[in-house]
C-alpha cells in the first residue's frame, strides 16, 4: 500500500523537524506532503531542505495562508494524481502521535474512512484547559446531533482516508476552510454510506508554536453544520411528503 501523509503548516518551524522525524521513524513506507502557506517564520523553507535531504519528503507552497481545508484539499490533490492508496492527515505541532499511525491504518482494509479519537473509550487529551475540551465536545455532540452521524470525534484531524473515498467526493466543491473542513469531510463520506471506524488515540496539545484556532473557525464550522443539517431535514421531509402523495 503506497501512503501519503499530507502536513498543513503555518508557523510550526520548531514542531515540524521533531513531527517529520517521529513520522519517519514510526512510518517510514510513507511519502510526505508538506503544504505551507507561505508561513512568516521560514516554515516553508526548513520545508524544502528537509525535502532536499529526503526523497520521501515534498513540499507545496501556498501564496497565503487560506486555512487549514484549502491546504488539505491542495495536498489531496497532489496525492491523487500520483498513484497513492491511502492518505494520511496529520497536524504539524506534535498533537497527533506518528507512533499511533499503524494502529490507524491497520483498520483500513475494513473502513473508508479511519478516524483517531478523542471522544471513544481508551482516547485522551493531554494538556488543554477545560475551555478547549468544552469547545471540542460540544461541537461534535452539536455536528452529530444536527447531522445525523455515529461519530464521536468529528472535528477530529488525525485521519486516514482511502484514495476511493476521496475519488468518490467532489474536493472543488469544499468550501470550509477551517477546522469545519473536517465535519465536512465526515458529513460527505457517510452520506455516501461508506464505513467509518473511530480508533482511541492520545491527543497531546502542542508545547512549541501557537494553535491557529479563532472564533472566526468556530463560527464558521456551526454555521454550515446549522446549515447542512437544516437541509438534510428539508430533503427528507420534502421525501417523504412526495411518497404520501
Ligand atoms: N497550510 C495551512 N494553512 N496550515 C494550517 C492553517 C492554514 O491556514 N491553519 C492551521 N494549519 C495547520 C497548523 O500549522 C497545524 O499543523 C495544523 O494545521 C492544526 O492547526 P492547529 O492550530 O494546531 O489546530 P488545533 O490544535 O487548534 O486543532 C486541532 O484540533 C481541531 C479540532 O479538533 C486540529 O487537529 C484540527 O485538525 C482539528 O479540527
Ligand atoms: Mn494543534
Amino acid at each position: 500500500m503506497k501512503i501519503l501523509t499530507v502536513i498543513p503548516t503555518f508557523n510550526e518551524i520548531d514542531a515540524l523537524p521533531v513531527t517529520l522525524d517521529r513520522l519517519r521513524a514510526a512510518l517510514p513506507e510513507s511519502d510526505v506532503l508538506i503544504v505551507d502557506d507561505s508561513s512568516p517564520d521560514g516554515t516553508g523553507q526548513l520545508a524544502e531542505e528537509m525535502a532536499a535531504a529526503d526523497e520521501k519528503v515534498h513540499v507545496i507552497h501556498r501564496t497565503k495562508k487560506d486555512g487549514l481545508g484549502g491546504a488539505y484539499i491542495a495536498g489531496f490533490t497532489w496525492g491523487l494524481r500520483r498513484d497513492y492508496d491511502a492518505f494520511v492527515e496529520l497536524d504539524a505541532d506534535g498533537s497527533h502521535q506518528p507512533e499511533q499511525l499503524p494502529d490507524l491504518i491497520a483498520l483500513l482494509d475494513e473502513a473508508d474512512l479511519v478516524i483517531g479519537s478523542r471522544w471513544v473509550p481508551g482516547g485522551s487529551v493531554v494538556n488543554w484547559p477545560l475551555h478547549r475540551e468544552l469547545i471540542s465536545r460540544a461541537g461534535s455532540f452539536y455536528s452529530r446531533t444536527m447531522l445525523g452521524l455515529n461519530v464521536r470525534d468529528i472535528t477530529a484531524g488525525f485521519r486516514v482516508f482511502r484514495r476511493s473515498t476521496l475519488e468518490d467526493i467532489d474536493l472543488k466543491s469544499i468550501k470550509s476552510a477551517g477546522y469545519g473542513f473536517q465535519v465536512d469531510m465526515t458529513f460527505r463520506v457517510a452520506r455516501q454510506r461508506k464505513t467509518i471506524r473511530e480508533v482511541p488515540i492520545t491527543f497531546v496539545e502542542r508545547t512549541v508554536g501557537e494553535s491557529k484556532m479563532s472564533g472566526g473557525i468556530v463560527v464558521e464550522a456551526v454555521t454550515n453544520v446549522t446549515r447542512w443539517g437544516l437541509a438534510a431535514r428539508a430533503s427528507t421531509l420534502a421525501g417523504k411528503l412526495a411518497g404520501t402523495r
